[in-house]
């Protein structure tokens, strides 16, 4: 989990990547580092911290040198400090390289090459493959050597390698990490997403599992593991570069809850022709995802549930040890990123049964392993938290269930619920200082407070828990004390009556209650109250109920003074188990 970036070409490499880099801090931001070959010698610059805070103390850009490699870190394997921070290099400083994944056997390797001699300057699991690089070239080229290196690793890897003498190459390698190759003109990029190359090439090609490729300023190629030669699709994009860049907002967060109304659109058109048939052919549907697509997992069993299928939703980290799938299983996965390592291993683990993914990410890892893949089409999501891909990860959903034209407005139902930001900016401040914040919701609206509760703990951190409604008094309520939140999820449908009950029991005890409603009983006996549109459709509450509670967990996070696009100890792409 982190991004990698390298660079062969005529430009200033220091300069490409550096700029690569603050595109993909946001798949970790603990450490980052860059090195550049300048003639002979390679010049590494690294330390813990933020890209921007480090590149520009440590002076990135002064580095010479048209190839190079850079790494932002979220560690897994020793602390968050200088020497553990990549790129690593080997004893002789004649190998350097970015790694991102875990090294499963790295303690076993260690050892042996400490026999051989070989000093560590570091904790983690990555510096052992320059090592292990440095061995192989005693007797074999450099691309003999990464190969057979990479045949003793276990574990998950994106590797970017060069160096210090021969030609200006870069060997790279991926699998069960993401790795995609930038063609350009005089030029060869490779990165661990699209959006950190785009301003060099519309042109990609995504490398799968087990591919190792060797870029060169005038192209590349591309091998299997044992060594032969290998074709892969180019795939060409249209996305601007705006894309990944704020478009005026203070953080991506925020414009990305704002693009909703537009994505939904995009997501909608989507096709879900080959999703249908897989559900309507199958009678038992296992659905598995983690974190936020996991809560759109939950709307799907419940809105499956609803016509009679057996759907149940699994948190992909779980589903090996409570779920016995067989051959009459259909597994669903639900991944905005294709590469979180819980889901790559849940399907792994369901072998007899056919899979279907519903994905933001083109040729991601978990579409190699699906039988057939559903593309949500929201654009690259830079925030860590995710919000536009839930959305669109709902839309896709419905979409499987209702009829398309009971989507038609949805765009205009959230845009409605855009609107609201001023009323919600002026609720942030009652939650700025709270130590705690309760959820609820009934029926099908629980999944959005499972999912509000996740993105104002993620951003806020303030504790904060979601139940539905009628959960609170077998336990939670000994917690709703004077002035606690309670934030009631509770448009008009079937839910309703019920849902004022519990609203009352938490107003008796003393919280403040902020209710999201179109129903005026509720609204009196609020708070505050944000209002929902009057005459909506019923089963497309959850898409409106959504975007407020985005926007509120961004406004409370942005008065604690957090970036929200950053949230402490998260990364965006989690690729390990
Ligand atoms: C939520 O905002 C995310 N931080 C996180 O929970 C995410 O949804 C989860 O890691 C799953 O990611 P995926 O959709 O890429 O599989
Ligand atoms: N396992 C490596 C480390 O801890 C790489 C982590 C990453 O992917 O950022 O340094």
């Amino acid at each position: 989990m982190c991004g990698i970036i390298g660079y062969v070409g005529s430009q200033k490499a220091s300069h490409v990547i550096t700029e690569g880099l603050k595109r993909l801090e946001y798949r970790g931001y603990d450490s980052v580092g860059i090195a550049v070959r300048d003639g002979n010698s390679l010049n590494v610059k690294k330390d813990k911290g933020m890209v921007e805070e480090v590149s520009n103390s440590l002076d990135f850009v002064s580095i010479g040198g048209t190839i190079g490699l850079g790494h932002t870190r979220w560690a897994t394997h020793g602390a968050v400090c200088k020497a553990n921070s990549h790129p690593h290099a080997d004893c002789k400083n004649s190998i350097i390289l970015a790694h991102n994944g875990v090294i499963e056997n790295f303690v076993e390797l260690k050892h042996e090459l400490e026999k051989k001699g070989h000093k560590f300057a570091s904790e983690t699991d990555s510096e052992i493959i320059a090592h292990l690089l440095e061995d192989g070239i005693k007797s074999k080229t450099m691309l003999e050597s990464f190969l057979s290196s990479l045949k003793r690793l276990e574990g998950s890897y994106a590797i970017v390698a060069m160096t210090s003498a021969g030609e200006e190459k870069l060997f790279v390698a991926r699998r069960n990490s993401p790795l995609v190759i930038g063609v350009g003109k005089g030029e060869m990029l490779c990165a661990s997403d699209i959006p950190a190359m785009l301003k060099h090439t519309k042109t990609f090609v995504p490398l799968e599992e087990g591919d190792v490729a060797v870029l060169s300023r005038d192209g590349y190629n591309i091998y299997s593991l044992e060594g032969a030669e290998v074709t892969r699709k180019q795939i060409t994009v249209d996305w601007g570069l705006d894309i990944a860049q704020k478009g005026g907002y203070p953080h991506f967060m925020l414009r990305e809850i704002n693009d909703q109304k537009h994505f939904i659109n995009e997501s909608l058109a989507s096709d879900v022709t080959e999703g249908k048939k897989l559900i309507d052919q199958h009678s038992r549907i296992d659905i598995v995802a983690a974190g936020t697509s996991y809560h759109a997992g939950l709307m799907l069993s419940y809105l499956l549930s609803q016509t009679g299928k057996s759907a149940q939703a699994f948190i992909a980290s779980d589903y090996s040890f409570v779920a016995k799938p067989n051959k009459d299983t259909l597994m669903v996965v639900i991944t905005q990123s294709g590469e979180t390592a819980d889901v790559l291993q849940a399907m792994r683990f369901a072998d007899k049964c056919k899979k279907l993914a519903i994905t933001n990410t083109v040729g991601s890892s978990v579409t190699r392993l699906a039988d057939c893949t559903i593309l949500m089409n929201s654009g690259p999501e830079i925030g860590v938290a995710a919000t536009k891909t839930f959305t669109s990860q709902l839309a896709v959903i419905f979409k499987l269930v209702f009829p398309k034209e009971k989507l038609s407005n949805l765009s205009q139902i959230i845009s409605q619920m855009l609107e609201q930001e001023d009323a919600i900016k002026k609720i942030a401040p009652t939650l700025v200082a709270k130590e705690n914040v309760f959820f609820i919701a009934r029926g099908g609206n629980v999944p959005i407070a499972y999912e509000a509760s996740l993105k104002f703990k993620e951003i806020t951190y303030i504790h904060s828990e979601a139940y539905p409604g009628g959960e609170l008094k077998h336990g939670t309520l000994s917690l709703i004390t004077n002035g606690v939140p309670v934030i009631v999820l509770a448009p008009s449908d079937a839910t309703l009556s019920k849902l004022f009950g519990n609203l009352k029991e938490a107003k008796a005890r003393g919280g403040t209650i902020l209710s999201i409603t179109n129903d005026d009983s509720i609204k009196n006996e609020s708070d505050f109250s944000i209002p929902l549109p009057k005459n909506i459709d019923p089963i497309l509450y959850p898409f409106a109920l959504i975007v407020p509670l985005q926007l509120l967990a961004y406004h409370v996070s942005v008065l604690r003074g957090i970036n929200p696009d950053r949230p402490r100890n998260l990364a965006k792409s989690v690729t390990v188990e």
